[in-house]
């Protein structure tokens, strides 16, 4: 094996882009290849990195120049790739949510068990260093027994249009906070209870904004808010919250308060200075310690810090979100 390790990236929206330009920047691994349903956005982000673009997805996988595959499409369509990229033996990084379904995640899990390779799922959220160091002071005791979990992911209506029309609220945002919310408790959502309302996107069949309350194995209860349609006037795009209450202390995160305006005549904005921030050149923050993380994995043989029990936990939650908004009722996860 070359020193470095040999990547690719299938779907080239804002995420895949984000991938390979980390992998082609880092300093232990390179850009091989990309693939894209659309063939001239491969061939631009192709001719911008000097790798070659993938006319499909087993003519980017089975090339032996590739250790890693980055899953990037939509999130109903993260199995094909997955699968693809396990049976030709590469490791697999996939987006968040691993998948839509629980079968979809379970297929995903057995391939890449069955070919030895791993599989991480990007809840980037945990190498976001405030959820981090929020974490290790619970685990450390400092809130003592967890008696109530508020999280909350609202995103401007622009996010809410551009994805609505393929995917879930509680698929695209809320897997992000129900991991964390397992993350930092400790313990497993046994029932879920949520409500929805539509009229901003009432054109698209989506949800504007879900709550869900929850109970959890160890006795807490949480409270998750679930938005994309917050008006494009506010300056930060996210606006995200995590509190966990316990019997000895508190623990509180707030995203979107981030102490950078930049302001002209109409606006000011918070430009993201966590996740994917521009810095001497190349990009850092939390995606780039993400993948960064699962390469050295990869490279060392450990095993990844989301576990795929973790990422298919998280898709269990949603999907009885869905069945509880179907149904109008509480559902109980097993
Ligand atoms: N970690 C995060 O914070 C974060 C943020 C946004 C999105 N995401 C996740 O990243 C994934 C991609 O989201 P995005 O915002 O980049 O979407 P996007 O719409 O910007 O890009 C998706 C790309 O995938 C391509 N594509 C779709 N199906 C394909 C297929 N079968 N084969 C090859 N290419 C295909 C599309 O042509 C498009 O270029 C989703 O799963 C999403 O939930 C994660």
């Amino acid at each position: 094996m070359p020193d470095t390790l040999g990547c690719g990236v299938i779907g080239l929206g804002m995420m895949g882009e984000r991938h390979a330009r980390i992998w082609h920047e880092l300093p232990q691994t390179r850009l091989v290849s990309v693939h894209d349903l659309v063939p001239a956005r491969a061939d631009e982000l192709a001719g911008a990195f000097g790798v070659t673009a993938r006319a499909s997805i087993d003519d980017l996988v089975s090339d032996p120049a590739i250790d890693i595959v980055s899953v990037c499409t939509d999130d109903q369509s993260h199995v094909e790739s997955c699968v693809s990229a396990a049976r030709a033996g590469k490791h697999v990084l996939v987006e968040k949510p691993i998948a839509t379904s629980v079968a979809d995640a379970d297929t995903m899990i057995s391939a890449c068990d069955a070919a030895g390779v791993k599989l991480m799922t990007g809840h980037c959220v945990r190498f976001d260093p405030r959820y981090a160091v929020a974490q290790q002071a619970i685990a450390d005791g400092k809130t003592g027994d967890i008696v109530q979990v508020f999280g909350r992911r609202n995103n401007i209506v622009d996010s809410g249009r551009r994805i609505g029309p393929r995917a879930s609220v509680a698929f695209f945002l809320g897997v992000h906070d129900i991991d964390i919310m397992r993350w930092f408790t400790g313990s497993d959502i046994t029932r879920v209870y949520a409500e929805s309302a539509s009229k901003v996107l009432a054109d698209i069949p989506t949800e504007d904004t879900i709550f869900t309350l929850m109970k959890f194995a160890n006795g807490a209860v949480g409270c998750l808010e679930t938005c994309w349609v917050v008006p494009t006037g506010v300056p930060n795009t996210l606006d995200a919250r995590l509190e966990v209450v316990g019997t000895e202390g508190r623990v509180a995160v707030r995203v979107g308060d981030e102490s950078l305006d930049v302001a002209g005549h109409d606006r000011a904005t918070r430009p993201d200075v966590a996740y994917g921030p521009l810095m001497l050149d190349a990009q850092h923050g939390a995606l780039r310690t993400q993948l960064e993380h699962f390469a050295d994995c990869v490279a060392g043989d450990r095993p990844p810090m989301v576990s795929n029990a973790d990422a298919r936990a998280a898709v269990a939650v949603a999907e009885a979100i869905h069945q509880s908004l179907s149904t109008g009722l509480p559902v109980n996860l097993s």
